[in-house]
């Protein structure tokens, strides 16, 4: 039976952050950031946008084409949550008319949380092949104002939905993990920003590509030269390039060209998004099948990668008629009508968004008509609204 993606949908705020400005406001020379990062623009979410409006705007891309009464699992996966016991998948459940019965909850592992998703997804389908399953990643990347990794930031979300007839993916059974206890990267309680050790945090990841992929390959018998692509996770679009140059290595020259020229199409969403942590394997994924050539059936690998910390390469075959699925001319404008904000006015917005606002205050949005955006709390509680 098959079983794997059958729709995407991407949601990024309507502001954005120019890299150049930041750079220069920070001292540093540009084309650090836009080649030794690699990063052109750093989406901005303001005070109204959360994982939940995002999770929920993410859906809506594709939403009038499901139907609802077959979903029986929705899981969200995020590292910025809203809330430390009630699953923000509840309240998207609500927004979205998911029927009551579904199965609903959040679950977490850093950015590896929405293949963590995924994966039980699959389970969950084998056992229930008339059902489908929503799985939403959403988050807003925060490491501080002037801080090392702020030129990594971001904010966006991806939902998927999976199903046993998937139009865009059919992920195969075997993967390759490798997870250890260590600190690379991690978000205690009392922060809103993440303690990052960067340097390590780089080495973990290349450590962690090398033994799943090649673990993979021992165990499929496929190697490099058979994938038509390899998707990644793009913490900054440069680190995925450096796990694709160790991919390359010993393999022929025509998958060589063909790695190094899908590598780029994947990279082009998150060059103008920045991080989106959960979301931004999948982010690679669509950018992928938007801009590149590929003929089905064609072989996809992807790497997932979450600090504390755990990797996992996996593989899925594309589905002849896959690029129906897609809305790349939607994308692009989402991306080109965001506003522009100075360094100053992204400062303001990132330090009030980081905090709680203040009880019972109702916060108004800009976004565009439809979306929906946080809109304070009422005696506590967490209030959504649709523009
Ligand atoms: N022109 C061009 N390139 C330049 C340059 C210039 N003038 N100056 C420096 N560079 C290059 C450097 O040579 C370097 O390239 P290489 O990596 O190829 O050597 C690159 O720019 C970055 O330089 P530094 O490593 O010195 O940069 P930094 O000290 O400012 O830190 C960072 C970069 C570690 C990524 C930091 O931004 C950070 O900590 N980010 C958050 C952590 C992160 O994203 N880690 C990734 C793995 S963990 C993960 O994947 C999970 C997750 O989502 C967080």
């Amino acid at each position: 039976m098959n079983i794997g993606i059958d729709q995407i949908g991407f949601f990024t705020p309507n502001k954005y952050l120019d890299m150049v400005d930041l750079a220069k406001a920070r001292g540093i020379d540009p084309n650090k950031v836009l080649t030794g990062i690699g990063q052109q623009q750093m989406a901005v979410a303001d005070q109204t946008q959360d994982i939940v409006s995002m999770g929920i705007n993410a859906t809506l891309r594709y939403w009038d084409r499901v139907d609802v009464r077959r979903v029986g699992l929705l899981i969200v996966a995020t590292e910025s949550g809203i809330d430390q016991s009630k699953a923000a998948a509840l309240f998207m459940k609500q927004a979205l008319h998911l029927p009551g019965a579904v199965r609903a909850f959040e679950v977490k592992e850093a950015c590896y949380g929405l293949t963590a998703a995924v994966m039980i997804a699959r389970d969950y389908l084998a056992a229930h092949p008339n059902q489908t399953a929503l799985v939403i990643g959403s988050d807003i990347a925060r490491y501080g104002v002037s801080s090392s990794g702020e030129v990594t930031q971001g904010a966006g979300s991806i939902s998927l939905l999976l199903s046993t007839k998937p139009a865009i993916l059919a992920l195969r059974a075997e993967h390759s993990n490798w997870s250890d206890d260590i600190n690379d990267f991690w978000r205690p309680n009392e922060s809103p920003f993440a303690k990052v050790d960067g340097k390590y945090s780089k080495e973990v990841y290349l450590d962690f590509f090398t033994k799943t992929f090649k673990t993979y390959q021992a165990q499929t018998g496929f190697n490099g030269n058979d994938f038509s692509a390899i998707v990644y996770h793009l913490p900054f679009t440069k680190m995925g390039f450096k796990a694709n140059q160790l991919a390359l290595a010993n393999l022929d020259k025509p998958a060589q060209t063909m790695l190094s020229e899908h590598f780029i199409a994947s990279k082009q969403l998150a060059m103008r998004v920045g991080n989106i942590y959960t979301g931004s394997l999948y982010l690679s994924l669509l950018s992928l099948l938007e801009r590149a050539t590929l003929t089905t059936p064609a072989l996809i690998g992807l790497f997932s990668y979450g600090s504390g910390a755990i990797g996992e390469f996996f593989a899925g075959e594309l589905q002849a008629g896959y690029d129906k699925r897609l809305s790349p001319a939607d994308d692009i404008a989402m991306l080109d009508v965001r506003q522009r904000v100075s360094v100053a006015e992204y400062e303001a917005l990132f330090e009030l968004a980081a905090r709680p606002p203040k009880a019972n205050q109702v916060l108004t949005s800009d976004e565009l008509p439809g979306r929906w955006y946080f809109a304070g709390t009422k005696h506590g509680v967490r209030q959504y609204r649709q523009q």
